[in-house]
């Protein structure tokens, strides 16, 4: 608990024990997947409710290639707003899944169009609908030189696919052994290593002092590997990069509340339904947009620097992109909220939120 007698005025942030509300500009989402169809219509509108924009990943079952494909997704986007009778404004904004067969002209295209804001450089076969993804970096060389041309931000899931790598290891050796020489050749290039999950990318990016930025979840600073394995397999913790040991949590946390600005916002919150999360080869993702916010001001509260969220929620996110700060804010009280058990899609299917069933600290108001 954060021991202040009267209200305290930080930034923006307001924060007071007398009226335990705690008001920051209306933050954006960094790395979410919003998915298509049934799916996409159940999930969109808890993230449009707490953020004004989002960078929607690419990675669909036919993933989003190219600016006609992302224009196609976008407006399917907006669809789903108007179908689900969600008024507020949000923006997705796209990103471009990466192939052998990218060409520099289509996304220059696309990022100068305003249609792409990034491109997302998925390993092949390192995640869920990967398969298309990225062979050899070295095929991406007329792609990357454009990209550091124009200033379009390249997305990096950060971890190798070697099968002989331990797969808690396949972050730190991305880092090491692909990370660490791009950055080297394309030393122009603006690069967001995605939901970070260790001591070694914190301090690797903490290094490159703003050059590369990452985005880091709610989830990896709230479990651990141990999470996983808790009573029997637990597979709704299960994600990729996969939650690693305490001492990289904790880690986490200090970079999320160090004020550096290149560690920002992005929940990778990433559904999947039951149905395909408890069975043989279960999907990896976290579905934690229901209660995102809630999650993270959680964190920040137990860490005491609660006054530090706006930056990493609101703030940081824009700046490194380039792009204005939101008008409007957001409000969060101090009261019980229950993460919702499941969330039902149209067609009976469920998604199971992250910690679904517990009761959090924090409530974002206007909540239905
Ligand atoms: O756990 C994950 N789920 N990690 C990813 O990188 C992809 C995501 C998904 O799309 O389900
Ligand atoms: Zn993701």
């Amino acid at each position: 608990m954060h021991n202040v007698d009267a209200s305290m005025k930080v930034g923006k942030s307001i924060i007071s024990n007398n009226i335990k509300e705690l008001t920051i500009r209306r933050p954006d989402d960094w790395h979410v997947h919003l998915r298509e169809g049934l799916l996409l219509e159940a999930v969109l509108p808890f993230t449009a409710r707490q953020f004004a924009r989002a960078i929607v990943m690419p990675n669909l079952t036919e993933p989003v290639t190219n600016t006609v494909e992302a224009e196609g997704y976008q407006s399917l986007i907006l669809k789903a707003l108007a179908k689900e009778n969600v008024t507020r404004k949000f923006i997705p904004l796209m990103t471009a899944y990466l192939t052998d067969m990218t060409k520099a002209s289509d996304l220059a295209r696309g990022y100068s169009e305003g249609i792409f804001s990034a491109a997302k450089l998925y390993p092949a076969n390192s995640t869920t609908n990967s398969a298309h993804g990225v062979s050899d970096i070295a095929k991406l060389e007329t792609v990357l030189n454009k990209m550091e041309d124009i200033g379009m931000p390249l997305l990096i899931h950060g971890e190798v696919t070697d099968a002989a790598v331990d797969v808690f290891d396949r972050e730190a050796v991305f880092i090491r052994e692909i990370l660490k020489p791009l950055i080297h050749e394309y030393p122009k290039l603006k690069v967001v290593l995605e939901h970070i999950t260790t001591s070694d990318a914190v301090d690797f990016v903490s290094s490159m002092k703003g050059k590369v930025a990452a985005t880091i979840t709610a989830h990896h600073l709230i479990i651990n590997r141990n999470s996983l394995f808790q009573g029997g397999f637990q597979p709704h913790n299960y994600c990729l990069p996969v939650a690693k040991r305490e001492r990289h949590r904790t880690a986490l946390r200090k970079a999320v509340t160090s004020g550096d600005p290149w560690f920002f916002l992005g929940t990778d919150s990433a559904p999947h339904t039951i149905k395909d999360k408890e069975t043989n080869c279960g999907c990896a993702g976290i579905f934690s947009a229901p209660s995102a916010l809630e999650l993270y001001a959680t964190v920040f509260e137990e860490e005491g620097v609660i006054e530090k969220f706006e930056n990493f929620a609101s703030i940081y996110g824009p700046a490194y992109y380039g792009l204005e700060t939101n008008a409007g804010t957001v409000t969060l009280t101090r009261e019980e909220c229950m993460v919702p058990e499941r969330v039902t899609v149209a067609d009976g299917t469920e998604i199971k939120p992250f910690l679904a069933g517990k009761v959090l600290g924090w409530r974002l108001k206007d909540k239905p």
